[in-house]
Protein backbone atom coordinates (compact mmCIF):
# COMPACT_ATOMS: atom_id res chain seq x y z
CA UNK A 1 0.00 0.00 0.00
CA UNK A 2 1.31 3.65 -0.88
CA UNK A 3 1.12 5.28 2.45
CA UNK A 4 2.53 8.40 0.78
CA UNK A 5 -1.26 9.56 0.11
CA UNK A 6 -1.57 10.17 4.13
CA UNK A 7 1.68 12.25 3.70
CA UNK A 8 0.24 15.56 3.61
CA UNK A 9 1.54 17.36 0.52
CA UNK A 10 4.01 19.39 1.51
CA UNK A 11 6.42 16.80 2.22
CA UNK A 12 5.17 15.23 -0.54
CA UNK A 13 6.08 18.14 -2.98
CA UNK A 14 9.38 17.06 -3.95
CA UNK A 15 8.08 13.78 -5.30
CA UNK A 16 5.58 15.07 -6.85
CA UNK A 17 7.88 16.70 -9.14
CA UNK A 18 10.44 13.97 -9.32
CA UNK A 19 7.35 11.52 -10.67
CA UNK A 20 6.62 13.89 -13.01
CA UNK A 21 10.33 14.23 -14.59
CA UNK A 22 10.64 10.94 -14.46
CA UNK A 23 7.12 9.79 -16.35
CA UNK A 24 7.43 12.65 -19.05
CA UNK A 25 10.43 13.55 -21.73
CA UNK A 26 10.63 17.71 -21.06
CA UNK A 27 8.48 18.14 -23.85
CA UNK A 28 5.52 16.15 -23.37
CA UNK A 29 5.27 18.73 -20.04
CA UNK A 30 2.05 20.76 -20.01
CA UNK A 31 4.51 23.34 -19.61
CA UNK A 32 7.05 22.69 -22.31
CA UNK A 33 7.96 25.53 -24.91
CA UNK A 34 10.18 25.21 -27.51
CA UNK A 35 11.97 28.43 -27.06
CA UNK A 36 10.34 30.87 -24.00
CA UNK A 37 9.78 33.95 -25.76
CA UNK A 38 8.48 36.02 -22.79
CA UNK A 39 11.22 34.69 -20.44
CA UNK A 40 13.70 36.38 -23.11
CA UNK A 41 12.07 39.32 -23.93
CA UNK A 42 11.53 40.26 -20.13
CA UNK A 43 15.27 39.53 -19.43
CA UNK A 44 16.52 41.22 -22.01
CA UNK A 45 14.31 44.17 -20.84
CA UNK A 46 16.12 44.28 -17.79
CA UNK A 47 18.92 45.88 -19.36
CA UNK A 48 21.38 43.38 -17.80
CA UNK A 49 24.76 42.66 -19.28
CA UNK A 50 26.51 39.06 -19.70
CA UNK A 51 28.10 38.91 -16.49
CA UNK A 52 25.10 39.70 -14.51
CA UNK A 53 23.90 36.70 -12.30
CA UNK A 54 20.70 35.61 -13.10
CA UNK A 55 18.81 32.86 -10.91
CA UNK A 56 15.80 30.36 -12.55
CA UNK A 57 13.97 29.21 -10.03
CA UNK A 58 11.91 25.83 -10.59
CA UNK A 59 13.34 25.90 -13.60
CA UNK A 60 12.78 22.24 -14.22
CA UNK A 61 13.98 21.20 -17.78
CA UNK A 62 13.32 24.23 -19.82
CA UNK A 63 15.23 25.44 -22.76
CA UNK A 64 15.72 29.18 -21.02
CA UNK A 65 19.51 28.32 -19.38
CA UNK A 66 20.82 26.60 -22.68
CA UNK A 67 19.47 29.41 -24.45
CA UNK A 68 20.57 32.55 -22.19
CA UNK A 69 24.57 30.62 -22.23
CA UNK A 70 24.32 30.72 -26.00
CA UNK A 71 23.65 34.32 -25.86
CA UNK A 72 26.45 35.06 -23.90
CA UNK A 73 25.37 34.97 -20.26
CA UNK A 74 27.37 33.60 -18.27
CA UNK A 75 26.71 33.63 -14.35
CA UNK A 76 23.41 31.14 -14.32
CA UNK A 77 22.14 29.29 -11.69
CA UNK A 78 18.85 27.03 -11.75
CA UNK A 79 16.96 25.90 -8.14
CA UNK A 80 14.86 23.38 -8.45
CA UNK A 81 13.16 20.87 -5.67
CA UNK A 82 12.90 17.95 -8.33
CA UNK A 83 16.44 16.45 -8.35
CA UNK A 84 15.48 14.72 -11.85
CA UNK A 85 14.93 17.57 -13.20
CA UNK A 86 18.05 19.04 -13.14
CA UNK A 87 19.02 15.02 -14.27
CA UNK A 88 16.89 15.50 -17.64
CA UNK A 89 18.59 19.44 -18.15
CA UNK A 90 22.12 18.35 -17.40
CA UNK A 91 21.38 15.45 -20.14
CA UNK A 92 20.36 18.07 -22.58
CA UNK A 93 22.35 20.73 -21.95
CA UNK A 94 25.44 18.03 -22.12
CA UNK A 95 28.93 19.46 -21.47
CA UNK A 96 27.61 23.61 -21.41
CA UNK A 97 25.72 22.09 -17.65
CA UNK A 98 29.32 22.07 -16.15
CA UNK A 99 29.01 25.94 -16.17
CA UNK A 100 25.80 26.43 -14.88
CA UNK A 101 25.08 26.30 -10.94
CA UNK A 102 22.83 23.91 -10.10
CA UNK A 103 20.66 24.14 -6.87
CA UNK A 104 18.18 21.10 -5.90
CA UNK A 105 15.86 22.94 -3.05
CA UNK A 106 12.49 24.11 -1.68
CA UNK A 107 12.86 27.70 -2.87
CA UNK A 108 9.98 28.62 0.23
CA UNK A 109 13.11 27.11 2.48
CA UNK A 110 16.42 27.69 1.00
CA UNK A 111 19.03 29.94 3.09
CA UNK A 112 20.59 31.60 -0.22
CA UNK A 113 24.15 33.12 -0.04
CA UNK A 114 24.69 34.58 -2.91
CA UNK A 115 22.45 37.60 -4.38
CA UNK A 116 21.45 37.84 -8.02
CA UNK A 117 20.86 40.98 -10.37
CA UNK A 118 17.95 38.88 -11.91
CA UNK A 119 15.48 36.18 -10.37
CA UNK A 120 13.08 34.87 -12.74
CA UNK A 121 10.09 32.32 -11.81
CA UNK A 122 8.01 31.16 -14.31
CA UNK A 123 5.54 28.45 -13.16
CA UNK A 124 6.37 28.62 -9.70
CA UNK A 125 5.05 30.68 -7.08
CA UNK A 126 1.47 30.23 -8.55
CA UNK A 127 1.76 26.86 -7.03
CA UNK A 128 1.77 27.96 -3.48
CA UNK A 129 -1.80 28.29 -2.09
CA UNK A 130 -0.71 28.12 1.59
CA UNK A 131 0.35 31.98 3.03
CA UNK A 132 2.98 30.25 4.83
CA UNK A 133 5.05 29.19 1.98
CA UNK A 134 4.48 32.50 0.03
CA UNK A 135 5.72 34.31 2.64
CA UNK A 136 9.33 31.39 2.00
CA UNK A 137 8.98 32.20 -1.12
CA UNK A 138 8.98 35.97 -0.69
CA UNK A 139 11.89 35.43 2.45
CA UNK A 140 14.15 34.23 -0.11
CA UNK A 141 13.45 36.35 -2.55
CA UNK A 142 14.03 39.60 -0.40
CA UNK A 143 17.14 37.87 0.90
CA UNK A 144 18.48 36.95 -3.07
CA UNK A 145 17.37 39.62 -4.91
CA UNK A 146 20.17 42.87 -5.20
CA UNK A 147 18.95 46.31 -4.47
CA UNK A 148 17.69 47.26 -7.47
CA UNK A 149 17.35 43.78 -9.10
CA UNK A 150 14.67 42.24 -11.29
CA UNK A 151 12.11 40.25 -10.41
CA UNK A 152 10.91 38.31 -13.37
CA UNK A 153 7.51 36.32 -12.89
CA UNK A 154 4.81 34.17 -15.05
CA UNK A 155 2.10 33.04 -13.39
CA UNK A 156 -1.46 31.64 -14.14
CA UNK A 157 -3.93 34.43 -14.73
CA UNK A 158 -7.78 34.74 -14.06
CA UNK A 159 -8.65 32.88 -16.71
CA UNK A 160 -6.71 30.09 -16.49
CA UNK A 161 -7.08 26.81 -15.38
CA UNK A 162 -7.61 25.86 -11.60
CA UNK A 163 -4.99 23.26 -11.62
CA UNK A 164 -1.66 22.38 -13.14
CA UNK A 165 0.52 19.12 -13.36
CA UNK A 166 -2.94 17.73 -11.01
CA UNK A 167 -2.16 20.72 -8.24
CA UNK A 168 -4.54 23.57 -7.36
CA UNK A 169 -2.74 26.80 -8.63
CA UNK A 170 -3.57 30.31 -6.90
CA UNK A 171 -3.85 32.66 -10.05
CA UNK A 172 -3.07 36.27 -10.38
CA UNK A 173 -3.99 39.77 -11.82
CA UNK A 174 -0.55 41.85 -12.27
CA UNK A 175 -1.70 44.10 -8.75
CA UNK A 176 -2.91 40.61 -7.25
CA UNK A 177 0.42 39.53 -8.01
CA UNK A 178 2.42 42.95 -6.57
CA UNK A 179 0.31 42.99 -3.69
CA UNK A 180 1.68 39.75 -2.59
CA UNK A 181 4.72 40.45 -3.16
CA UNK A 182 5.10 43.92 -0.84
CA UNK A 183 5.66 47.24 -1.75
CA UNK A 184 9.12 47.34 -1.78
CA UNK A 185 9.04 46.07 -5.16
CA UNK A 186 8.05 48.63 -8.36
CA UNK A 187 6.10 47.09 -10.84
CA UNK A 188 7.76 47.75 -14.62
CA UNK A 189 5.44 45.81 -17.02
CA UNK A 190 3.15 43.15 -17.52
CA UNK A 191 2.41 41.03 -20.20
CA UNK A 192 -0.26 38.52 -20.69
CA UNK A 193 0.68 35.14 -22.93
CA UNK A 194 -1.41 32.37 -24.02
CA UNK A 195 0.76 29.36 -23.45
CA UNK A 196 -0.54 26.14 -25.54
CA UNK A 197 0.74 23.02 -23.98
CA UNK A 198 1.93 19.99 -25.77
CA UNK A 199 -1.90 18.87 -25.95
CA UNK A 200 -3.49 21.77 -27.46
CA UNK A 201 -4.80 23.49 -24.43
CA UNK A 202 -4.39 26.90 -24.18
CA UNK A 203 -3.30 28.37 -20.83
CA UNK A 204 -3.56 32.18 -19.90
CA UNK A 205 -0.62 33.56 -18.19
CA UNK A 206 0.52 36.99 -16.82
CA UNK A 207 4.10 37.87 -16.74
CA UNK A 208 4.76 40.64 -14.64
CA UNK A 209 8.67 41.97 -14.20
CA UNK A 210 9.82 43.99 -10.96
CA UNK A 211 12.43 46.39 -9.40
CA UNK A 212 13.28 46.15 -6.13
CA UNK A 213 13.46 48.90 -4.42
CA UNK A 214 14.06 48.53 -0.45
C1 LIG B 1 5.37 23.99 -14.03
S1 LIG B 1 7.03 23.63 -13.81
C2 LIG B 1 7.83 24.99 -14.63
C3 LIG B 1 9.24 24.66 -15.06
C4 LIG B 1 9.99 25.79 -15.76
N1 LIG B 1 10.01 27.00 -14.96
C5 LIG B 1 9.41 26.07 -17.12
O1 LIG B 1 8.89 27.17 -17.34
O2 LIG B 1 9.51 25.18 -17.98
C6 LIG B 1 7.30 23.98 -12.11
C7 LIG B 1 8.70 23.67 -11.64
O3 LIG B 1 8.88 24.17 -10.33
C8 LIG B 1 9.51 23.20 -9.52
N2 LIG B 1 9.05 23.47 -8.15
C9 LIG B 1 7.81 23.32 -7.66
N3 LIG B 1 7.73 23.72 -6.38
C10 LIG B 1 8.99 24.13 -6.05
C11 LIG B 1 9.57 24.64 -4.87
N4 LIG B 1 8.84 24.81 -3.75
N5 LIG B 1 10.89 24.96 -4.88
C12 LIG B 1 11.62 24.79 -6.00
N6 LIG B 1 11.13 24.30 -7.15
C13 LIG B 1 9.83 23.99 -7.18
C14 LIG B 1 9.09 21.87 -10.09
O4 LIG B 1 9.97 20.83 -9.80
C15 LIG B 1 9.02 22.19 -11.57
O5 LIG B 1 10.25 21.95 -12.21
Amino acid sequence: MDLSVFIPFKRNRKKHWNRVYEKNLPNEVGWYQDYPKMSMKLIAATGVGAAASIIDIGGGASKLPGILLDQGYKRLTVLDISGKSIERSKIQLAEDSNRITWIEADVTKYGFKEKYDVWHDRAVFHFLTAVEDRKGYINSLNQALKLNGHLIIGTFGPDAPPKCSGLSVVRYEPETLHNELGNNFNLAETFFEDHVTPSGVRQKFIFCRFIKRT
